[in-house]
């Protein structure tokens, strides 16, 4: 299990955008194991739910502060009052159709806010005693999208792949990356990154591939393929993922990049269709099996990134981990949790949600290849 390194009685992290989707899951998991008390800094933003964290909303080891990574003076007084031997960096605006139609939030939350952590995290760290400094650790969540797309035959994103970020919401996360970077070699900062590709699982908010796929479905609704489907991310189940953080938590070097994947390429339209499958099976019941005929060929996303494959080589040699879950048990355990939690569908997807589905889709040409012949299976 990991412990603190810091003696203390009350162990203690600080989690920012811990309401999100992979925050949720990583508070979730790290208070349920026992390793300690997690502050969460969350603004609480549409992709943000308390709906997520129900089971600790009344744990004290889990102290919820609504609140802006922005706002500096917050987060000096976060990190003096409750002495956090890590502070875990997730809070972002995390969606790259919402970057193109308003980059704005992207550039504050990511830049800004990274920028804001830093010199609040740097202030603190430089205040403790030598004991505590050396353990002090502040781990930055990024993604795979910093490095660009692949063709068909190139090997793998590792490390050291330079970035070439394509959208608004990729360069964000690249231009914080950066911050990271400079913080622990201009001012000795303590800091991690991780990279990591494309994540599912439970609580993630259905404007993503999946849950959305997932929604629509259920409801009978057009299940919308940006352009031709061909487009392949590399998929790592959410708890992988955090799996991958504690790691790098309890043993990661500073100032290095880990990057983390489940070496599980897919086309976007195989997920789709496998997904199809998987809900005949589950749903046998539903009206509108089999679920492949919901599909429709929608005009692609601007820029669309072609392919993401990464290389997690590095932690598997250094830190000993490995994703757990297969694409096929993770979408099984992805398809049931979504099916046994409905009243966390329908508040999530009530209200301002239906807006932005109808402002990101509404508008899309159907293309005339909308009937699906290929089979996942
Ligand atoms: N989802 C993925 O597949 C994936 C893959 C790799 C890396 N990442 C990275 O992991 C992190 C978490 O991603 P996610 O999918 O859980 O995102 P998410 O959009 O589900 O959650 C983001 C959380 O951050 C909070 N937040 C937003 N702005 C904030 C602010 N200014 N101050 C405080 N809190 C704020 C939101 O309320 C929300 O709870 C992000 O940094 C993302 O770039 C995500």
């Amino acid at each position: 299990m990991l412990e603190s390194p810091i003696s203390s009685n009350s162990p203690c992290i600080l989690v920012t955008g811990g309401a999100g989707f992979i925050g949720s899951n990583f508070v979730l998991n790290w208070i349920a194991s026992g390793k300690g008390r997690v502050v969460n800094l969350d603004l609480l933003t549409y992709a943000g739910n308390l709906g997520n964290l129900g089971p600790l909303l009344e744990n004290p080891d889990h102290i919820l502060v609504h609140g802006d990574i922005c706002d500096r003076g917050l987060v000096g007084e976060l990190l003096l009052e409750h002495r956090p031997w890590a502070v875990v960096h997730f809070a972002a605006e995390s969606h790259v159709d919402r970057s193109i139609r308003g980059p704005e939030a992207f550039l504050k939350t990511n830049i800004e806010g990274t920028f804001s952590m830093l010199q609040a995290s740097l202030e603190h760290f430089r205040s403790l005693p030598p004991h505590e400094a050396r353990h002090f650790r502040f781990l930055h969540v990024s993604t795979d999208e910093v490095y660009g797309t692949l063709a068909p035959d190139e090997p793998p994103f590792h490390e050291k792949t330079p970035f070439a970020p394509n959208s608004p919401y990729a360069a964000s996360k690249a231009a914080s990356d950066h911050l990271v970077r400079a913080w622990v070699h201009t001012y000795g900062m303590p800091a991690i990154i991780t990279n990591c590709s494309n994540n599912y699982g439970p609580f993630q908010f259905p404007e993503k591939l999946l849950p959305l796929m997932i929604v629509n479905a259920l409801a009978g609704k057009p299940l919308p393929v940006y352009g031709d489907g061909q487009q392949v991310r590399d998929w790592l189940y959410v708890i992988d993922h955090c799996r991958a953080i504690e790691a790098v938590l309890k043993a990661g070097r500073t100032g290095e990049t880990y990057n983390v994947g489940g070496s599980n390429q897919q086309t976007n339209l195989t997920v789709v269709l496998t997904l199809c499958d998987l809900l005949d099976e589950l749903v046998p019941g539903s009206r509108y099996r089999p679920h492949q005929q919901l599909i429709r060929f929608v005009d692609d996303r601007p820029g669309h990134d072609r392919r993401y494959a990464i290389d997690a080589g590095k932690l598997e040699r250094e830190l000993g981990w490995k994703a757990e879950e297969t694409f096929s048990s993770g979408l099984r355990k992805t398809v049931q949790w979504y099916l046994d939690n409905q009243v966390w569908m329908e508040e999530v997807t009530s209200g301002s949600y239906q807006k932005w589905v109808s402002a990101n889709y509404g508008d899309r040409a159907i293309s005339e290849r909308s009937t699906v012949t290929a089979s996942a299976k």
